[in-house]
């Protein structure tokens, strides 16, 4: 594995997902005011359930820190039950009291999507994250970029996989629901983050999960860019690392 990734392998998803909190709180401690990116998914769910109880506890502050977002459908109303607002909002922002013109969301109903990507790349790019949290997709997607020819730089208007569609057809009342494109930030965008915070739990997520650590460096697994980052932090469940784990 790569000397820049540091991999944390945790019992079950209860522990990856204090681990992962805690991981993040030290971060947010030494810079509270700073720029944080944060993904969606059910992965870092229990994640923001753990920090929503450090902040209570009064062991962490959150609430002075700016989010970003990595992602968000296209379109989408930022209302629907299924926008990436809604859930950061009911899942953590809500409850952390973040400030709402400190969380950083594309807009999934932007009257031009191409303008919206462009405009939130300089937004993240310049607001220099400090520690990105990322999920991967069954396919090896971070935030939506998909496996494709190429490696997409800036953030950008992009239209999911199949893959996708049925992998996230499940929060929606019918497939047909899932919106067909999103507004992601684009691989280049993440990688200038400072630090990177994988999360990965699951039997289904160890193939991938192992693609994207040891495997070539490819833009058919998106996620297998992160070998060039030069510090990133991997926590994964037995489930999900059984594959890193046996070599
Ligand atoms: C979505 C998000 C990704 C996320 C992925 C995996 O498509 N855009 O940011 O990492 O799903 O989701 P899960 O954690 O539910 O497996």
């Amino acid at each position: 594995m790569s000397p820049n990734i540091t991999l944390f392998i945790e019992n079950d998803y209860e522990q990856l997902s204090r681990k992962a909190a805690r991981i993040f709180a030290d971060s947010v401690r030494t810079n509270p005011v700073g720029s944080f990116g944060f993904a969606t998914g059910g992965t870092p769910e229990g994640m923001y359930t753990e920090m929503i109880k450090m902040q209570k506890a009064g062991e962490a502050d959150f609430s002075q820190l700016t989010a970003y977002n990595l992602d968000e459908y296209f379109p989408i109303e930022p209302d629907h039950h299924q926008s990436y607002e809604y859930f950061m909002a009911n899942k953590l922002f809500d409850a952390i009291g973040l400030p709402h013109d400190k969380r950083n969301i594309p807009r999934g109903d932007a009257k031009d999507p191409h303008i919206e990507a462009a405009e939130y790349d300089v937004l993240a790019i310049g607001s220099r994250i400090q520690m990105q949290i990322l999920g991967i997709g069954n396919n090896g997607h971070i935030g939506f970029n998909e496996p494709s020819d190429y490696f997409r730089g800036a953030t950008g208007h992009v239209a999911l996989t199949q893959s996708t569609i049925d992998s996230n057809a499940r929060y929606f009342d019918s497939p047909d629901d899932v919106p067909r494109h999103a507004i992601t930030m684009g691989v280049k965008t993440i990688m200038m983050a400072e630090t990177i915070l994988l999360l990965a739990s699951g039997e289904a997520k160890a193939p991938i999960l192992w693609d994207a650590l040891k495997g070539l460096i490819t833009p058919l697994v998106p996620a297998s860019i992160l070998q060039m980052h030069r510090d990133v932090i991997v926590v994964a469940d037995n489930a999900a690392a059984k594959h890193l784990a046996a070599v």
